[in-house]
């Protein structure tokens, strides 16, 4: 279904939120993927330069990014802000009692920000779990100065093809996350007044011992299957048996693979 140029997806704001606090305990064991679009998100000249401006990094979890943004020449302020609590106890103990000053429990959708504060927005992963990409887009234009500058990143929709597919094998109910292309991207950025849009995508590929040791993992990170879609009970067991044995047919002597598509984003404010 398509809602306002966006296909709809049906996380329950609340179901992120618990996600990522249940999630928060044991997180970095399981960021190795995060920390590296992380670090590919910095890499661009675009986002290198920030002496003297003041940078949100939404969605920032136990702070990864967060801390790296401090590390840039001369950056004069960062405020880190999620929805999961849970996530930014861990944020506040990483960044030391300096830095974690600006670490602010709130929304995407709704920032507790005036208008026109920030130099820069950053954000690593965090859009995908949004419910309406629209209004996160609008609220960072809202609070950015003009000409300020918004860099994030998101998973692309060929991200857990191979987990897609074989479910597909077995059952026709939703088991795994959908997320938007790039195209999609690109038109909402220009209609919140963004310009000047680079979009570029990654496609890593992990490799797991067993499509279990994956779920795992994509629950380590908080990313396990937020659709509500999802089925449970006797039919879900064998359903779930079946996905496994197709999934298993796509092993190589790596192990069986996970296509992660990471899309990094650089849009200017106009003036
Ligand atoms: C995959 S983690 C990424 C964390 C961090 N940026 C990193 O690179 O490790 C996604 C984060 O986005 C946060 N998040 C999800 N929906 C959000 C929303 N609507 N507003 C603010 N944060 C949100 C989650 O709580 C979680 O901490």
């Amino acid at each position: 279904m398509s809602v306002g140029g966006f296909q709809k997806v049906t996380y329950s704001k609340e179901m992120v939120r618990q996600s990522f606090d249940s999630a928060s305990q044991n997180y970095n064991e399981h960021t190795s993927l995060q920390r590296l679009i992380g670090d590919r998100l910095l890499l661009h000249k675009k986002a290198q330069n920030h002496a003297n401006q003041s940078v949100l990094d939404i969605g920032a979890g136990t702070g990864y990014l967060t801390k790296k943004l401090f590390e840039l020449n001369e950056v004069k302020d960062v405020y880190a802000l999620d929805i999961a609590i849970g996530m930014l106890k861990h944020a506040r103990h990483y960044l030391g009692t300096s830095q974690a000053k600006g670490v602010i429990c709130a929304d995407a959708e709704k920032l507790p920000l005036n208008d026109g504060v920030m130099d820069v927005i950053y954000s690593n992963l965090a859009f995908q779990w949004c419910e309406n990409l629209e209004k996160v887009f609008a609220q960072a234009h809202r609070v950015l100065q003009p000409k300020g500058l918004f860099v994030f990143s998101t998973f692309g929709p060929a991200t857990l093809t191979e987990l897609k597919s074989s479910w597909q094998q077995s059952d026709k109910a939703v088991h795994v996350n959908s997320f938007v292309g790039e195209e999609v991207i690109r038109q909402a950025l220009q209609r919140a007044g963004f310009y000047d849009i680079t979009i570029l995508t990654d496609n890593i590929v992990n490799y797991y011992s067993s499509p279990k040791q994956l779920m795992v993992s994509l629950k380590g990170m908080g990313a396990h299957n937020m659709n509500q879609g999802r089925r449970l009970g006797l039919t879900g067991v064998k359903s779930f048996k079946a996905m496994l044995k197709a999934y298993e047919s796509l092993r190589t002597e790596q192990g069986v693979p996970a296509t992660f598509q990471a899309v990094y984003v650089y849009a200017k404010k106009g003036e």
